[in-house]
């Protein structure tokens, strides 16, 4: 068995997930890089080695409830038991309506960002919960809290939040810890890939927040570390946002007083 804490991080191969398997594994975890994109996966785990660090490879499709169950055998039997669940296997939405989203999309986006995280939990909390220690930090989005014309995505990560704080609260007297991280805009992998086909404005994402600039994968890796810490032992059902201030610089920003302009900012547009 490890003498590492063993952590399981979903969608570990690119963007958030990746940025928290490398966290993890510097203070010291095993991390189990799960992923349905085997190269990238193996990216990871190769990168977190050559640095010293302990990681393993397992593939895993989150909108399968068999390859979950197989994931959570595979690795409490042959790696150890695990202490740390990260579910940051997700995919983001364009710009739509209800209208003419495509029902097959809005389907994928709640089987993976919803369904995956529920199944996800339900595979390894149990295991958890039997020996009384672990900690689950789910990744929520602004989103979830603000009308966006996301019509699937949305409503998912405000679900998350909500099975969040339900599981914070079942598996509280089991030492179980549930929280989540809301990240605002974050340069991932996922994200450049909208910017370079023009359907998400880079200054737009950075000039509408308290600090003027888009999230860093890293800043949401502190966050779900710090979660996942001793130092935040007394700490469950929360949703912790690393929006560099999205959040109170919308209201702020749309106050009548303003018109939508920060007054000590020149490279910002209006907000429409
Ligand atoms: N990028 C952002 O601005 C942002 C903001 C808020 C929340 N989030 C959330 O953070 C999470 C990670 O997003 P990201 O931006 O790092 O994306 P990303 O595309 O860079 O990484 C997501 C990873 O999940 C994996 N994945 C996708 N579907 C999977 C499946 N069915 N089974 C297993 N793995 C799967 C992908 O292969 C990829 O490695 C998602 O839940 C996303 O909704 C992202």
């Amino acid at each position: 068995m490890s003498k590492h804490r063993i952590s399981v991080v979903t969608g570990g191969g690119s963007g958030i997930g990746r940025a928290t398997a490398r966290r993890l594994a510097a203070a010291g975890d095993l991390v189990v890089v799960a992923d349905i994109a085997e190269s990238a996966g193996r990216n990871v785990v190769e990168a977190i080695r050559a640095s010293g660090g302990a990681a393993e490879y397992r593939p895993v499709d989150v909108a399968s409830e068999a390859s979950i169950a197989a994931l959570a055998d595979e690795v409490e039997s042959r790696i150890g038991p695990v202490d740390v669940l990260v579910t940051s296997a997700g995919i983001l939405q364009n710009a739509t309506d209800i209208a003419s989203f495509d029902l097959a999309e809005h389907d994928r986006v709640w089987a993976i960002n919803y369904r995956g995280v529920y199944l996800s939990c339900r595979a390894f909390a149990p295991r958890m919960a039997k020996r009384r220690r672990g900690s689950i930090v789910n990744i929520s989005s602004t989103s979830a809290v603000d009308a966006m014309p996301l019509i699937a995505y949305g409503p998912s990560k405000a679900a998350v939040q909500n099975l969040t704080a339900i599981l914070a609260v079942e598996l509280g007297p089991d030492g179980v810890r549930v929280n989540a991280v809301m990240p605002g805009y974050v340069l991932t992998e996922a994200m450049q890939s909208r910017i370079d086909a023009g359907k998400r404005d880079p200054r737009s994402m950075a000039g509408h927040s308290a600090l003027g600039r888009m999230v860093r994968p890293e800043d949401v890796a502190e966050g779900i570390y710090f979660l996942c810490s001793d130092a935040a032992s007394c700490i469950t059902g929360v949703v912790l946002p690393v929006d560099a201030g999205y959040l109170p610089a919308l209201s702020y920003l749309h106050h009548p007083g303003l018109g939508g302009v920060h007054p000590r900012r020149d490279d910002q547009r209006p907000v429409a």
